[in-house]
């Protein structure tokens, strides 16, 4: 067994965090991940409305009885989502794990921290991280330039923020982009990690099987960076879509968020994984894409990371040998 800060922190067995995922941090793999030993959570804004993260809330609990967590994404939006109707809803049905992630963190993390809840603060940069320190989040979570979604504007790959993070922070974090075997996992582990496209491949994912496939049948060259023009960079899958956004930024002029809105929208992006279409819209992925050649389930993947890890460690350690003085 590995114990480290996290697992004592959130009561799991396994330093293994599922992120947030849009559309696919659902009640099904969220408490598979939990029941498997890791930290599931689930993805507010995944459901239409507070009552139906409530919903969502009693159908995981009806699959696990271990901890989970609920994420909630503050992005810039042009009609926001109603962020505390859905913390509110959350804390009321008895989550107290929280996993934030995005801008102004700052009155939701308060609001948490009033209810004596647990929260984990997802960030890019070392700078937001202090802030979010200051704001009295439990841990952190430090997102690599190689993770999935929202990998910030300032393209620090995840050894050297890492590294940054273990001499600035003064509170637990983990570890999370591009983990998604055993010797990612082992490198993170000072705290834990946190996998997010890797979970996406699982049994219990709740994406069209073609994709699934697609995922494994790709390498750590299939995604892309949109909205690097728009200062809310995105790391996709890179498919006829995602191209033609990357097109339009690149075109003289460059693009506006109205020019590529259709081409972007939630609703298609989410039909991938109904209609299984790789090309049908934009989905996020990391390049852990790479790394990942089969489907198994969150039982049989978490169990497998944790024997990686302790075999890994194991032969980390006999690199070490003591000289003699004589
Ligand atoms: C399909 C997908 C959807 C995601 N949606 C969200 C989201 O809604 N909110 C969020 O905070 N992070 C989101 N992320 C980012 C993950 O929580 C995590 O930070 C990142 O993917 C870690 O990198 P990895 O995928 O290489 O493990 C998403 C990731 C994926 C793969």
């Amino acid at each position: 067994m590995i114990i480290t800060p996290l697992t004592k922190l959130l009561g799991i067995r396994v330093p293994v965090v599922q992120g947030g995922m849009q559309w696919v941090g659902v009640p099904r793999l969220a408490a598979a991940v939990s029941e498997a030993g890791g930290l599931g959570i689930l993805t507010a804004l995944t459901q239409p409305n507070p009552d139906a993260l409530r919903t969502a809330i009693h159908e995981t609990r009806k699959l696990t009885s271990r901890p989970f967590g609920v994420n909630i994404t503050l992005l810039p939006s042009i009609n926001p989502p109603d962020y505390e109707g859905y913390a509110r809803a959350a804390v009321e049905e008895g989550v107290t794990i929280f996993e934030t992630a995005g801008n102004n963190p700052g009155p939701l993390i308060k609001f948490f921290k009033s209810n004596g809840c647990i929260v984990l603060h997802k960030c890019t940069t070392i700078r937001h991280a202090k802030s979010a320190e200051r704001l009295g989040v439990d841990a952190l979570s430090i997102d690599g330039f190689e993770c999935a979604g929202h990998p910030g504007e300032e393209d620090i790959g995840g050894l050297v923020l890492l590294a940054r993070a273990v001499k600035e922070l003064k509170i637990p974090f983990i570890a999370s982009g591009g983990i998604a075997d055993g010797r990612g996992f082992a490198a993170a582990l000072s705290l834990g990690a946190a996998v997010s496209t890797r979970f996406m491949c699982t049994v219990e994912s709740p994406i069209h099987q073609n994709i699934k496939d697609k995922i494994v049948a790709s390498t750590e060259t299939d995604t892309v960076h949109i909205f690097r023009t728009l200062n809310n960079t995105a790391r996709v899958f890179k498919n006829k879509v995602s191209l033609e956004v990357v097109a339009m930024e690149r075109r003289p002029g460059g693009a506006k968020f109205e020019d590529v809105r259709e081409l972007v929208s939630g609703t298609r992006g989410r039909k991938v994984y109904e209609n299984g279409d790789p090309d049908y819209g934009i989905w996020s992925a990391g390049i852990a894409v790479g790394l990942i050649d089969d489907v198994p389930t969150c039982q049989d993947l978490v169990g497998k990371l944790e024997r990686e890890v302790e075999e890994i460690i194991a032969q980390m350690g006999k690199l070490v040998q003591i000289q003699s003085k004589l």
